[in-house]
């Protein structure tokens, strides 16, 4: 066993998404978005799973800030629900929507508890998505009203405010591979939406930081550790190009101020990228405070030798449509276990190395874990405990692989477990439960599971006795 020992200073959290908890799908004057227009359509979502009730937290949050507090956790990432706040996407806002989310705010900050509230966690409110959706300009300029609204209201109560939540997930699964919703699977409309999440993280942190300027901004990317199956020049040009798709398709115009120019070329034959206008690469370039990873697992590609059987695999569910724009002669080798339920590898060095890359090329950049955890198929005990040992292993070798990239220099200030609770997971429906506390889907019962008595332990002392490989 290695010991590390985190700062005082080091944030301990936990996340949810609101689409995901909130359930209460119809009150209040919520409006449709696309995540429940899609869990309602038959054959979207495993089991017809929707998000109408999920874990009643619309109703349960004071008892869920409980929970919250119990842990003793430092910060809370939750997120706000577009249409819950502003039904139609644009023009009215919902003021029952804004005080359920500035009664949740105030509830924090009376328990010591730091408000990171993400913006955008998929949940478009239809009728945008009737009017063209992520690729469509407009959406984004209607996003920049939205954050308007929002930060008006909740301003810098809200210690972090995170722009979106994983775009290339919104992007490329909702409109290239479509198993999330929209269910769209149009690449030139993919690669439109990319551009578009990217100008409304950069209209909406500008806001930010004229209404809040106390608060910090930030924004959730899942970041992907592509590796090559051997050194190659084609197995390592399939690497540059996933890397292009995932990675700098974000970190370009947000962090460097401009997209990558082969990212450019490699989707020549799917688009022309007309829509980004003149200036947009400088706009979406908002100085971050803090820059948010979200890490499960990790991706291993090959040039394709055309006669082999190809996969697509992205660990998102099956689709006949890629989420790959324009990768056709790259293939996605099947990884070495161990998996979690959701068939992730798991893999912590590859966080260690995500973090010193993004150390290495933004090294004035502060970053913060928004996102990492498992899933694995829990069983109740005859003594009514839930001993998720994977779960715990999971997140010690995680966390630890935190600690060994801050101890190689990365500016690692913060770590959020996903998830507080067992929730919606999107197209698994419930049966893929990621929560560190269990929730009985018939009677809303929250249990602790043995890995939030360890967290609790580990946000008490900062202590993680890690374990050898
Ligand atoms: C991420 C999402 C989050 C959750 C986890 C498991 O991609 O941001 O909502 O579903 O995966």
């Amino acid at each position: 066993m290695t010991q590390h020992h985190f700062p005082e200073s080091f944030v301990w959290g936990s996340a949810t998404a609101a689409y995901q908890i909130e359930g209460a799908a119809h009150e209040d004057g919520r409006g449709p978005s696309i995540w429940d227009t899609y869990s309602h359509t038959p054959g979207r979502t495993l089991n017809g799973d929707t998000g109408d009730v999920a874990a009643d937290h619309y109703h349960r949050w004071a008892d869920d800030l409980g929970h919250i507090a119990d842990l003793g956790l430092d910060a809370y990432r939750f997120s706000i629900s577009w249409p819950r706040v502003q039904p139609g996407g644009s023009g009215r806002f919902n003021q029952a929507g804004i005080d359920f989310y500035s009664r949740l705010v105030d509830g924090l900050l009376e328990r010591g508890v730091r408000p990171v509230a993400t913006m955008y966690h998929w949940d478009l409110p239809q009728e945008l998505e009737d009017a063209g959706g992520w690729a469509a300009r407009e959406t984004a300029l209607r996003f920049q009203e939205y954050a308007a609204g929002i930060v008006g209201a909740l301003g810098d109560r809200v210690h972090t405010w995170t722009t979106l939540n994983e775009p290339w997930c919104s992007a490329y699964l909702g409109y290239a591979s479509g198993v999330h919703a929209p269910g769209r699977t149009e690449p030139a409309a993919a690669l439109a939406a990319v551009h578009h999440l990217n100008l409304a993280h950069g209209l909406a942190g500008r806001v930010v930081r004229e209404l809040a300027p106390s608060a910090e901004l930030s924004v959730t990317l899942n970041l992907h550790v592509v590796r090559g199956a051997s050194d190659s020049a084609p197995d390592q040009d399939a690497v540059r190009r996933i890397d292009a798709l995932a990675n700098r398709a974000f970190l370009g115009p947000m962090l460097d101020g401009e997209y990558p120019a082969d990212l450019l070329a490699d989707t020549a034959s799917v688009t022309d990228w007309s829509f980004v206008r003149e200036g947009d690469e400088k706009l979406i370039a908002v100085p971050l405070d803090v820059l948010g990873v979200n890490y499960y697992s990790s991706t291993l590609v090959r040039a394709w030798d055309g006669v082999s059987a190809r996969s697509d695999a992205d660990g998102h569910g099956a689709s006949t449509s890629t989420p790959w724009v324009a990768a056709e002669n790259v293939d996605f080798l099947p990884q070495p276990g161990p998996y979690t339920a959701m068939g992730w590898n798991i893999d912590p060095p590859a966080l260690t190395e995500l973090l010193l890359r993004l150390q290495r090329e933004y090294p004035s950049q502060p970053m913060m874990i928004t996102e990492n955890g498992a899933a694995f198929d829990d069983v109740v005990s005859a003594d009514g405990r839930i001993h998720d040992d994977r779960r715990i292993d999971y997140l010690r070798r995680h966390i630890g692989a935190v600690a060994d990239a801050r101890a190689q220099g990365a500016d690692v200030r913060g770590y959020f477990v996903w998830s507080l609770l067992d929730n919606f997971e999107w197209g698994y429906g419930y049966d893929r439960r990621f929560g560190i506390i269990r929730v009985d889907y018939d009677t809303q019962v929250r249990t602790w599971k043995d890995s939030a008595h360890w967290y609790q332990r580990l946000a008490a002392t900062g202590k993680l006795d890690s374990a050898q490989d």
